[in-house]
């Protein structure tokens, strides 16, 4: 901002000064407006808001002391820089000026250099500070936006995989329901059948035996079909983090692995997926060996689903090594591995490419939950389509000696 467009509100009660500043000022082109008292000034400032003051201490009526403090104490007029322009010269004068709030003091009669320069500086403070507020208000604003944008979005994403986990169990459950439901209506039909033909006195022997050994085919059905559903559910369950309610042990990492391979021992010898425990035999931690058994669960049922799924033999590596404040855990197949794109959706919850043939889409979900969040953790995937897939699984000292 150049100097004219400032304006300047001159107060003194004499006529032969505020001539002299008036010239002076305007001759810089300041725009200049004059009181020739306090009481005039506070009337002026109230229908415009000047860019400073030059005030007058000894005028009758309000002094300017009293007048400054009264401008300091109107949130409207309180920025305004006054500069105090007085004969007096008392130390104890210009301790008060300052007191009052006024932010320079010149005594009469000055030199017009070190009015202007004074002047010249408190102007520009004065407009620095009103264009970093300004900016400050602005910054403000943006990032309350930004926040807001934030929560928005926020927001969006969890409704999205709401959205995504109500699609993925409805789509599961459809099936084990729907056929039990059709189960059920035959052998409701099939009774009634049975009653009538029971009723009108022909029933005969064949139609009863066929009809008990209908009834058992459909009772094994829908048995099946809700066993498949309860499965289901329990494995919905434990998405939840809530659900596990393991208590922290100490444990042999090794003999944890080989427990949880036990269930699978025998499918995959016949699939000549060969499993190679190299953890090492005395490496023994403190945590939730039920969490570690569930993982390494999701994980080896990926294996037989997944990555063999072409090929006739294979080979599964397991180790571990206890790392300075951590615990490392590799997990390698030598199976079909996984492109790009399913790499990215991995542990999306429901994300399978075996929908409708096995796949739910959350092993690896749980596994990252359960790695992450209950283990405080962290787990890697380097896979190439081809040649197999390791993860890398790593869980920090301090929530092991916590656990
Ligand atoms: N070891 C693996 N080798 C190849 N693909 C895998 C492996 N593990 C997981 N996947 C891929 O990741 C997907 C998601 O796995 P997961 O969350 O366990 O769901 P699901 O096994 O029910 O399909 C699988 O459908 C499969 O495409
Ligand atoms: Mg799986």
């Amino acid at each position: 901002m150049s100097d004219e467009c400032f304006e300047i509100l001159v107060v003194d009660d004499n006529p032969n000064n505020l001539k002299l500043v008036r010239k002076l000022l305007s001759e810089r082109n300041y725009k200049v407006r004059i009181s020739t008292s306090g009481e005039m000034a506070l009337k002026s400032v109230e229908s415009s808001i000047p860019d400073l003051i030059l005030l007058d201490i000894t005028m009758p009526g309000m002094s300017g002391f009293e007048t400054c403090q009264a401008l300091k104490s109107k949130a409207e007029t309180k920025d305004i820089p006054v500069i105090f322009l007085s004969a007096l010269k008392e130390e104890n004068d210009i301790i008060k000026g300052f007191e009052v709030g006024g932010v320079d003091f010149v005594t009469k009669p000055f030199r017009s250099e070190i009015l202007l320069a004074r002047i010249k500086t408190h102007t520009t403070l004065s407009h620095l500070q009103k264009t970093l507020s300004s900016k400050n208000e602005t910054l403000e604003k943006n990032y309350q936006e930004l926040q807001s944008a934030q929560e928005h979005l926020i927001r969006s994403q969890k409704m999205s995989a709401l959205g995504k986990m109500v699609k993925g169990i409805s789509h599961e459950l459809n099936t084990p329901i729907g056929v039990s439901i059709t189960g059920v209506s035959a052998l409701e039909s099939s009774t009634k059948q049975i009653m009538n033909s029971l009723n009108k006195g022909d029933l005969t022997q064949s139609e009863l035996l066929n009809f008990l050994s209908e009834t058992n085919n459909l009772n094994t059905t829908v048995l099946g079909s809700l066993r498949k559903a309860v499965d289901l559910v329990n494995f919905f369950k434990q998405v939840s983090i809530e659900e596990h309610h393991d208590a922290s042990s100490k444990f042999n990492l090794y003999r944890n692995f080989d427990d949880s391979f036990s269930g699978f021992k025998k499918a995959f010898e016949e699939r000549n997926i060969v499993v190679k425990n190299e953890i090492p035999c005395n490496l023994d931690i403190t945590s939730f060996p039920g969490i570690f058994y569930q993982i390494y669960n999701n994980l080896l049922n990926n294996v037989y689903l997944h990555a063999f799924e072409r090929k006739r033999e294979g080979t599964v590596l397991l180790g571990a090594e206890k790392q300075q404040d951590s615990v490392l855990i590799r997990f390698e197949d030598n199976g079909q591995g996984m492109d790009d794109d399913v790499q990215e959706q991995l542990y999306d919850a429901f994300f399978t490419t075996k929908r409708g043939q096995g796949g739910t889409g959350l092993g690896m979900n749980i596994v990252y939950t359960l790695v992450t969040e209950k283990l405080a953790g962290s787990i890697d995937l380097e896979s190439k389509v081809g040649n197999g897939s390791r993860f890398t699984i790593s869980i920090p000292q301090d929530t092991l000696a916590e656990a």
